[in-house]
């Protein structure tokens, strides 16, 4: 397998070969038509498997789908913002100089203009962003933990965005806008993430190893809530209320308690949770 320091080249070709420009890339229409088509495919909308989801009509089906999106594309944007200024601060560092800084000026190129694309879509037809929810909290970090802390956060956002981008890219069933912007970014995506895995995995070795067992599990511990937390972003009371269903907060509380939303969110979650096992930094399978 490539070394992040081998890939780095690599990528960064494929981002110049593949180079888009986020003002002409899309056509945008002058107005979407909310209710009358899928914005998301049903099986992806969060409550989707529930009794008050089965209890919409297809219309309201479809309406929750457009603020469900509009959810995504906001959470995911909020996601980026935090990944450029730490890829940013890791630029022309003593082990990142050369090929990999290289990389990262590519890499923080592409999520600024997700960001730029994601926003655009938000505020044209949804007329605002949904806020950000997460809450950063004070921690105390072993050596190399803060910087472990960030590549993991930089998977989970990415892991799990491109888990929706797949399944939304190619589905004739749903807005085709909607489809391409997922498609647009999960081809930068895809190279973001074969960076990220090797980078991590090359990371995790070599501090790892020095953490007492209280700190290994102080980590754990917090790498699963950090995942648990990120799943809270799916379940979000505006968009219930935006969509005109009543009571958005009781509604979160029922998907994040209900068996088929777990079963999916614990889906979505395998490749990732099977990669943090394999890269040694969970030892059990949490449940989400
Ligand atoms: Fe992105
Ligand atoms: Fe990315």
């Amino acid at each position: 397998m490539a070394t992040a320091l081998e890939l780095a080249p690599r990528l960064s070709d494929a981002s110049v070969r593949k180079v888009w420009d986020v003002y002409s890339e899309f056509d945008w229409p002058e107005r979407l038509e909310v209710g009358t088509e899928w914005f998301m495919p049903p099986e992806l909308i969060s409550i989707h498997g529930t009794e008050v989801y089965e209890r919409l009509s297809e219309t309201e089906q479809m309406r929750l789908s457009f603020h469900e999106v509009v959810n995504f594309f906001s959470f995911v944007l909020y996601g980026e913002r935090p990944l450029i200024s730490g890829l940013m601060n890791r630029m022309y560092r003593k082990n990142t100089q050369g090929a990999i800084t290289e990389y990262l000026h590519h890499f923080i190129d592409e999520e600024n203009k997700h960001m730029i694309m994601f926003g655009m879509f938000c505020n044209r037809y949804a007329g605002k962003i949904y806020p950000e929810k997460k809450i950063v909290l004070p921690r105390e970090y072993a050596k190399g933990e803060e910087e472990i802390s960030f590549f993991c956060k930089v998977l989970i956002v990415e892991e799990l965005g491109d888990y929706y981008n797949l399944k939304m890219m190619s589905d004739d069933a749903i807005n085709p806008l909607v489809a391409r912007i997922n498609k647009v970014h999960h081809v930068d995506e895809a190279r973001h993430l074969s960076f990220g895995r090797e980078y991590l995995r090359e990371l995790v070795p070599q501090f790892r190893d020095g953490w007492s067992d209280e700190e290994t599990t102080r980590f754990q511990t917090w790498l699963f809530q950090y995942l648990s937390s990120s799943w809270g972003d799916f379940y979000n009371p505006a968009v219930y209320k935006d969509a005109g269903l009543p009571d958005g907060y009781p509604i979160r509380k029922m998907a994040l308690a209900h068996e088929a939303c777990a079963a999916f969110r614990n889906e979505a979650s395998a490749k990732l949770v099977d990669y943090f096992l394999d890269v040694g930094l969970l030892s059990e399978r949490p449940t989400l």
